[in-house]
Order: structure tokens, then sequence, then C-alpha cells
């Protein structure tokens, strides 16, 4: 099929897509963080661990996590991350979400995760599986407020990681999001966000990748809904961090579009996408440090 006709079948055929998402979100709200059904343990753990691992390979090599209070924002529907930071040694972890998708998590299940763990001290394994049974901790929180005031959120606390996963593409004003987690992060601390920035829906997200930056923000608005990606590119949320004065950010891609859907995926995107030379990254992650007075990462206090 000529590439002019593909794009024009496919800007056709997204609208139904961006009506259908709109649609669901109108029927179920925002109930499904990810791809893994909840009554699928076996793959929330494979799925955890996978996030874990990427998050961990983004830890600059001489941060040690021991002794460290870790943020996680939008943990979706499991806080299983923070009883694996709890077992590499962190001394807290705190999650915050606006939506209450972990509120009912089974604390045997942190058990579980555990057991497909193997790495870390014995005595930060135990504390780990101790601090986890308790329903909630200071040493393992978890906030949710519809406003997503992470100052408020974080409840008095500050922290040395901040991470995040599959959120970021999800906010309605990421340069707000890291306006507000600067206000938490201390002095020379870590920022690492694995983000998502293609099509979400399943069947044309294969097909056409960067199905989204079709349309004018007008007509993408016109299906706005709670959590509906943002269009954001690697390019904005590295000007954000460093507006706020995040230092050595950068955007890691992690995959780029298919070299054969390559050209179709690029032609007929929308003004301000068209052209750009990130359009090929499908995710990634951003990292950046806070700078701290002595410029290395001193000690948690
Ligand atoms: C795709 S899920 C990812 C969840 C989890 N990190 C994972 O990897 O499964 C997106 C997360 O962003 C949160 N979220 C969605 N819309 C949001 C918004 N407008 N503002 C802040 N957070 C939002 C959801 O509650 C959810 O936790």
């Amino acid at each position: 099929m000529p590439l002019a006709l593909r794009s024009l079948d496919m800007t056709i055929l997204g609208l139904g897509f961006l009506g259908l998402a709109w649609g669901k979100s109108g029927l179920h709200g925002y109930a499904t963080p990810n791809r893994v059904a909840t009554s699928d343990e076996a793959g929330k753990i494979a799925y955890l661990l996978d996030i874990f691992a990427a998050l961990r390979r983004f830890m600059p090599p001489q941060f040690d996590l021991r002794g460290r209070d870790v943020l996680e924002l939008s943990p979706g529907a499991s806080r299983g991350n923070g009883v694996l930071f709890l077992a590499l040694g962190a001394r807290s972890y705190h999650a915050i979400d606006v939506f209450d998708l972990a509120g009912d998590e089974d604390p045997a299940f942190y058990e579980r995760l555990l057991d497909c763990f193997s790495e870390g001290r014995e005595a930060d394994r135990e504390r780990a599986r101790a601090i986890a049974r308790t329903a909630s901790t200071r040493e393992f929180g978890y906030a949710v407020g519809r406003d997503f005031d992470i100052s408020r959120l974080a409840q008095g606390r500050s922290f040395d990681l901040i991470v995040s996963c599959a959120a970021f593409e999800h906010y309605d004003s990421p340069a707000e999001a890291i306006a507000n987690l600067t206000r938490v992060a201390r002095p020379g601390s870590e920022s690492i966000h694995i983000i998502d920035l293609q099509t979400h829906s399943r069947w044309i997200r294969e097909r056409d990748p960067n199905n989204i930056y079709r349309y004018p923000e007008a007509i993408y608005r016109l299906f706005r809904f709670p959590g509906q990606p943002n269009r954001q590119r690697p390019a904005d949320y590295i000007s954000s961090f460093s507006a706020e004065g995040w230092s050595d950010v950068r955007f890691v891609p992690s995959r780029t579009i298919d070299p054969a859907l390559r050209e179709a995926s690029l032609r007929g995107l929308a003004a301000p996408f068209a052209g750009r030379d990130d359009m090929s990254i499908l995710d990634g992650a951003l990292t950046a440090r806070y700078p701290g007075p002595d410029g290395d990462w001193g000690m948690a206090s």
C-alpha cells in the first residue's frame, strides 16, 4: 500500500481507538495499570522483577541503596518494587498515586515475591518481610490523592531516590509533577523514570506505534480522559527536569521503531511532532541527579 494511503488509513483507524479508550475510561475508570491480570500472580511477579531490574540498570554504579529513602511515583497495582528496595537495604519506601490500585494488596504476595528474589543480605531480606507484613508503616508507606500533590502525599519525608515506571506519560502536567517531586528530593538524590512514549491501545500500537502523534492537539484532546497519554517527548522531559535544577539529565532510549515500520510511522504526524528527530523512540528511561552541596551522593541523614 502506498505510504500516503497507509498514513490516512491509520489516522482514521486511530480515531476509533482514541474513542474506544475514552469510552472504556468512562465506563470502567482507571482500572488496568498494566497488561498483567491481577489474578495472574506469576505474571505479576515476573513483571515486577523485570521492572525492578530495569530500574537498577539505570542507577549509577556507585549509588548504594543501603540506608536510602526511596519514593515510587504511581506504582499502579503493586508496591512490590518497594519490598525489593527494602531487601537491598533501603531504609524506607514510600509510594504515591492518584488512583488507589495497590491499597488492598495482600501482604502475603510480598513474601512470595521475595521468595523469587535471591539478592540482598539475609538480614535485609528478613527486615523487608517483617515490614511488608505490617499493613502500613513509615518504612513502607502508600498515599493516594486525586490532586497528585506530591509534597503533601510525601507526608514530611524527603528522598534519595525517586523512581517511576510507565507513569510520566500519563501525567496531566509532567512539568508540574517534576517541580513537585523536586521539592521532596534530597540534595544528591537520583531520579529514574521509565517512560513509554508510544500509542497505548493494543492492536494499533503494534502496527502504528506513533498513532497518537497523528492528531492536532484540539482533536486529540476531544478524547481526553484521566491518564490519557500526554504526548510529551524525551526533549520535553529533559527540559522540565533541567529547568528544576536537575543535572546530568539524560533520556536513554530502550527501544526504537522497527526499521520495517519506521518510514510509515514517521509520515503524516501532526505539526508539533512532524520532523522531530526523536520520533523513532518508543520508550526509555529519564535519569537525572539533583545536585548535592559537595557534588557526591553524601549519606542519608
Ligand atoms: C500504566 S500505570 C503504571 C503503573 C505501574 N508503575 C506499573 O508499571 O504497572 C500508570 C500509573 O500512573 C497513574 N496515573 C494515571 N493517570 C495519572 C494522572 N493523571 N496523574 C498522576 N498519575 C496518574 C496510575 O494511577 C498508575 O499508577
